[in-house]
């Protein structure tokens, strides 16, 4: 199939142009200092991608607050104006090549695998997650079992969610705000039947599962006013691939009717083949279910679209951003390479071993 050639023209965002419909997907490289800074490093990280054409670059998750929040050593915080200031070197070097830069913000839950604030993890409900750990992110054996949250510390979650969202903005001068609702962190666990069993008002049918993500989103604009904002969501998960949402397509609806509802810019779909239908009875997938849902909403896809055929038909089912994850690792001028035919390197996955940290072979590449 021949590529869309949409695909290479420019995008108004909530009033941020893009360059072109392609961005760079967020990806945890567990590279920032242990006190939770950007580095150099990750500076020269970024550039590359912006440097390479992506129009959009959203960064890797990073953690909101200073008390559960974080999921992994080195991982890059966002909590105070010190670690927001930090940020600086990597929009700064973004928005040299004319790139936009959007801030993942994101709250681990109970697949927190490490954190300097706390001892324990907390999620909606005390039960250990599935699966182990990643040994990628410097994690090993079982998840501990979390802390079900209180009243009290869903609300300092939000208010983390907020101030985190205001210092990227102001203090870091990211151009937009990617709220982390998906891939099984705290605000997915919300979301998910068999990790929510409260009785309470967070807790029952995919509304009120639902709930804490709109919550966030309100908060998060109340933050941050007229800026580019907008909500990721999955059914899978980093710790059960496979997972569907119980409730269909009729979830579907609830969830992206709901944050629509709630004013979000943009909504981030992932699945692991974002073409595939989204539920095994039906047709539809998860980027048309979105479309169909939220049809004023703008619509970011992901999950291996790095080919013109994959990417293009997407596009054909309303989505208005591809973005792209491990082919920009191996292709971080993947833009430039779609456009000019060029062939692309293969994704090679030792870069993300044994530790999934940032490698000097990498920042040659440009
Ligand atoms: C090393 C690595 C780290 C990732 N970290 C994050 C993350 O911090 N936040 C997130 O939402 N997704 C994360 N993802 C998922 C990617 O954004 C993307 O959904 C996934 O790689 C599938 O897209 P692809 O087929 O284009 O690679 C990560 C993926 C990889 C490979």
């Amino acid at each position: 199939m021949m590529l869309n050639p949409r695909i290479l023209t420019p995008y108004d965002m909530a009033g941020r142009a893009l360059k072109n419909r392609l961005a760079v997907a967020p990806m945890t490289r567990v590279s920032a200092t242990a006190a939770g800074h950007a580095t150099q490093e990750m500076a020269r990280y970024y550039e590359r991608f912006a440097q390479g054409g992506f129009g959009l670059v959203i960064t890797e998750g990073i953690y909101t607050d200073q008390k559960h929040s974080q999921g992994y050593p080195f991982q890059p915080g966002i909590t105070d104006d010190v670690q927001a200031r930090a940020w600086r070197m990597v929009t700064d070097r973004i928005h040299a090549h004319r790139g936009v830069a959007f801030a993942q913000i994101m709250h681990a839950g109970a697949l927190s695998q490490s954190n300097r604030f706390v001892d324990v993890s907390a999620g909606p409900s005390a039960l250990r997650p599935k699966g182990e750990q990643m040994k990628f992110y410097y994690g090993a054996g079982q998840y501990p079992v979390p802390r079900a949250m209180t009243e009290e510390d869903i609300a300092d979650a939000i208010e983390g969610f907020a101030q985190a969202a205001s210092l990227a903005i102001k203090s870091a001068h990211f151009d937009g705000i990617e709220i982390h609702g998906a891939n099984g962190y705290l605000l997915d666990q919300f979301l998910t039947d068999y990790t929510n069993q409260r009785n309470d008002r967070w807790g029952g049918s995919v509304q009120a599962r639902m709930s804490l993500t709109l919550e966030v989103v309100k908060a998060v604009r109340q933050a941050v006013g007229v800026v580019p904002m907008g909500v990721r969501i999955s059914q899978g998960k980093v710790n059960d691939f496979e997972h569907k949402w119980p409730e269909g397509e009729q979830a579907a609806e609830v969830i992206f009717g709901s944050l629509s509802d709630a004013g979000v810019d943009f909504i981030h779909v992932t699945e692991f083949e974002a073409w595939k239908p989204a539920f095994p009875a039906g047709q539809n997938s998860l980027v048309s279910l979105s479309r169909r849902y939220a049809p004023k909403v703008a619509l970011i896809a992901n999950g291996g679209l790095h080919t013109a055929e994959h990417a293009s038909s997407v596009m054909e089912e309303g989505a208005d951003i591809i973005a792209i994850g491990k082919a920009a690792l191996a292709n971080p001028d993947f833009p430039r390479r779609l456009a000019s035919k060029e062939a692309l390197d293969e994704f090679d996955a030792s870069i993300l071993g044994p530790i999934a940290n940032i490698k000097n072979s990498e920042l040659a590449l440009a």
